[in-house]
C-alpha cells in the first residue's frame, strides 16, 4: 500500500489512473470501513482510502480533540485489506489556508434530522468530501448506508455539481447484537455497550409496525422514543421517512427509520430501510 500525506505525493501515486474507487474515512477503522474497501476493490482498478478527521464537520462541544486516532493500526487493517493507496493528509496539508469555500448542501436534505441537531455538520461533510473528490479524482466512491443521511447529501452533491463519480451505497455492517458498527460505540462503557443493542431493536420494531400495516406514522415515532427514554436514553429523534429525499411518508413510499439516541455521553444513530 502506497501512503500520500499531500496532495503532489497523492497525485504521483495515482499517476494517470482512471478508475480509482474511492473510501473517505476519518480512520479508527473497524470491519464496517473494511467492507467498504472490499467493495470498492470491486469496483475500480485502484483502491484508495483516506483518513482524515475533518475539524469543518465537528461542532465546538464535539468530539474533535478526542476522536480516536489510530494510525498504525489503521495503516495494518487497509494492508491487510488490500487497498492500494492511503491518502492521509494532515490540516496543513488538505486545508493549508482557511477554508473559506464552502459547499453548502441543499437546506431541505441538510438541515434536517442530523443537520438539524448538528447544525453545519452537512456543510462540513460537503466541503471536506468534495476536497477529497478533487484530489483523487475517483470514478467511484463508497459510502455506509449507516450514515444514511450523509449518503443522501453526497449524492446529491454529486448529481447537482454533475461530478462524474458513481457513489455506491454500502449496508450497514453490524455486531452479533444488531448493533451497528461506529467509531463512537468505542466510547461506551460496558454496561452501555450491552444496552446500546436497543437502539437496533427499537428501529425494528418500528418497521415492523409498518410492515404490519400501522399508518400512524407520529405514533410510532412517539413509542419509540418513549421506549428508549424509559430505558435512560435521550433520543434526539426517531423518524420516519421516505427513502428517496428523507422527506415525511406519503401512502405508498419506500420508507426508512433513522434515530439518533444519546446513551450516557456517546451519541449513536442508526437506520433501517423498510422493504
Ligand atoms: O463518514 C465519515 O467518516 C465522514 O463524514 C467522511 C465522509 C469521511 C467525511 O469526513
Amino acid at each position: 500500500m502506497q501512503i500520500a500525506r499531500t496532495i503532489p505525493e497523492l497525485r504521483k501515486c495515482l499517476g494517470g489512473q482512471r478508475r480509482a474507487a474511492f473510501v473517505p474515512t476519518m480512520g479508527n477503522l473497524h470491519d464496517g470501513h473494511l467492507s467498504l474497501v472490499e467493495k470498492a476493490r470491486t469496483l475500480g482498478d485502484l483502491s484508495v482510502a483516506s483518513i482524515f478527521v475533518n475539524r469543518l464537520q465537528f461542532l465546538p462541544h464535539e468530539d474533535f480533540d478526542t476522536y480516536p486516532r489510530t494510525w498504525e493500526s489503521d495503516c495494518e487493517k487497509l494492508r491487510a485489506a488490500g487497498c492500494d493507496v492511503l491518502f492521509a493528509p494532515d490540516e496543513k496539508a488538505l486545508y493549508p489556508e482557511p477554508q473559506t469555500c464552502k459547499v453548502q448542501p441543499d437546506p431541505a436534505l441538510a438541515d434536517i434530522l442530523e443537520g438539524h441537531f448538528r447544525p453545519g455538520f452537512f456543510t462540513g461533510v460537503c466541503t471536506v468530501v468534495m476536497k477529497l473528490f478533487a484530489c483523487v479524482q475517483p470514478q467511484f466512491a463508497v459510502f455506509g448506508k449507516k450514515d444514511y443521511q450523509q449518503l443522501m447529501v453526497i449524492r446529491h452533491m454529486v448529481r447537482q455539481f454533475a461530478l462524474p463519480i458513481d457513489v455506491v451505497g454500502v449496508e450497514t455492517h453490524r455486531a452479533e447484537d444488531g448493533l451497528a458498527l461506529s467509531t463512537r460505540n468505542g466510547y461506551l462503557g460496558k454496561d452501555e455497550r450491552v444496552e446500546a443493542r436497543q437502539l437496533s431493536q427499537t428501529l425494528r420494531s418500528a418497521a415492523q409496525a409498518v410492515r404490519d400495516g400501522e399508518r400512524d406514522f407520529a405514533a410510532i415515532e412517539a413509542r419509540a422514543v418513549v421506549a428508549l427514554s424509559a430505558r435512560g436514553w435521550k433520543p434526539d429523534y426517531v423518524a420516519l421517512r421516505r427513502q428517496s429525499d428523507l422527506q415525511a411518508p406519503v401512502a405508498g413510499d419506500p420508507l426508512v427509520v433513522l434515530a439518533a439516541a444519546r446513551l450516557g455521553n456517546t451519541r449513536l444513530i442508526d437506520n433501517l430501510e423498510i422493504d
